[in-house]
């Protein structure tokens, strides 16, 4: 699908999307037209450079907003999940954080940091709603995963949202690995907040986005202070600016984040739900050809997009190294998901990830290298 717009394509399986997508050319000709046509500050100056600069900053969040299904005032733009993570970790009042069993260490440290005591519920028959419904009170935090870096299986973040505020608890969703390939509604979700990464969404890398509800964004603190935060400051006091922008001190990727507008217009034309069936389709192909060789085998749940993978014998490191000599580029190891292998004494893996971008030849090359490897296990 528009393989014709990604000039990194060339020459190469390019299976790890979960950790960095590519980017088309259209995203990368928009980093460029800043540098080379309005490189100024925004929201700070009147000259017309410095308007056009501020100008499409505001109109990127907008894209990113209709991407989503929210309004622009309710989003933050940042550097990635881990951000938006952290910025509600440190900056919103909880109790006790409850998560699924198969977070990213990124939906896992920044509670640790903040001392909470975090449950994790188990998700490996579905999630369990019982163990949700018995772990959370008032006050808490549920802070879950929706598409899995691991497997790519997705909660139903909908039904654990409604659950947890019958409960009184908040929710964050961890959209990193949803908001990419599938039609994303923050609205319809209901979460409190959502935080995902402009570099798995063909957009520059350093980008991010947390959208929060209008009804906690009085209640949320930023990571940062500072320039560009405030409307008027003296020594001892300050008067923060509006939401979102009281959220977003010091000078930003403004390169990044104007390309970040970019990408999400251009998965937007194409459409989720292609983009979705499209994903679908590919990894049937791949679940097929690896079910034909009997010393591969998934690791997690059977889902689409992601795939990590076991060959019996063989060291994952070794596969990936064998798969990059035939120019596949897939990860190895735990993939940042330390506590779930942990918790399992699950070795690590091999993680060969698709976006829209991937076609059956990649699905074809893989399976063929894979089944060359096999043999010698
Ligand atoms: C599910 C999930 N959450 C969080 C992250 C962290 O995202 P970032 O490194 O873009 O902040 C990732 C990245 O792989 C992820 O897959």
């Amino acid at each position: 699908m528009n393989r014709g717009d990604f000039p990194r394509l060339d020459g190469i399986h390019y299976l790890d999307s979960a950790c960095m997508s590519l980017r088309p050319r259209q995203v990368i000709d928009k980093v460029e037209e800043y540098y080379t046509e309005y490189p100024s500050c925004p929201g700070r100056s009147n000259y017309s450079m410095a308007e056009r600069a501020t100008e499409e900053l505001e109109s990127a969040r907008e894209s990113v907003a209709e991407l989503v299904g929210t309004a622009p005032e309710n989003i933050v733009l940042n550097s990635g999940t881990t951000e938006g993570i952290n910025t509600v970790a440190r900056g919103f009042d909880f109790e006790d954080v409850v998560v699924s069993d198969r977070e990213h260490n990124s939906n896992l440290l920044p509670w640790q940091e903040r001392g909470a005591e975090i449950t994790a519920i188990p998700t490996d028959d579905g999630f369990d709603f019982s163990r949700l419904k018995s772990e959370v009170s008032e006050g808490d935090m549920v802070s879950v995963v929706h598409t899995s870096n691991l497997d790519g299986y997705t909660l139903p973040v909908g039904e654990i949202v409604e659950a947890a505020h019958d409960r009184g608890a908040r929710v964050l969703v961890d959209a990193a690995q949803s908001v990419p390939h599938q039609p994303v509604d923050v609205e319809d979700i209901g979460a409190d907040f959502v935080a995902f990464s402009g570099h798995k969404m063909l957009g520059p890398s350093g980008t991010g986005v947390l959208y929060v509800d209008p009804e906690v964004q009085e209640e949320l603190g930023a990571l940062n202070t500072g320039g560009g935060a405030v409307e008027d400051a003296g020594f001892e006091t300050s008067e923060p600016k509006d939401f979102p922008h009281r959220m977003e001190a010091g000078l930003p990727n403004i390169a990044g984040l104007v390309g970040l507008g970019r990408a999400a217009e251009y998965i937007s034309d194409i459409g989720m739900g292609r983009i979705h069936s499209h994903e679908q389709e590919l990894s049937q192909r791949l679940r097929d050809g690896i079910g034909d060789i009997g010393s591969v085998s998934e690791v997690g749940r059977e889902a689409p997009g992601v795939f990590s993978l076991a060959v019996d014998g063989v060291d994952p490191h070794q596969v990936s190294l064998m798969l990059d000599q035939r120019d596949i580029a897939v990860r190895s190891g735990m993939h940042c998901l330390h506590s779930w292998f942990h918790s399992r004494s699950q070795d690590p893996t091999v993680r060969a990830s698709l976006h829209l971008y991937n076609n059956e030849n990649d699905i074809d090359a893989l399976t063929q290298a894979l089944n060359q490897i096999a043999v010698l296990g």
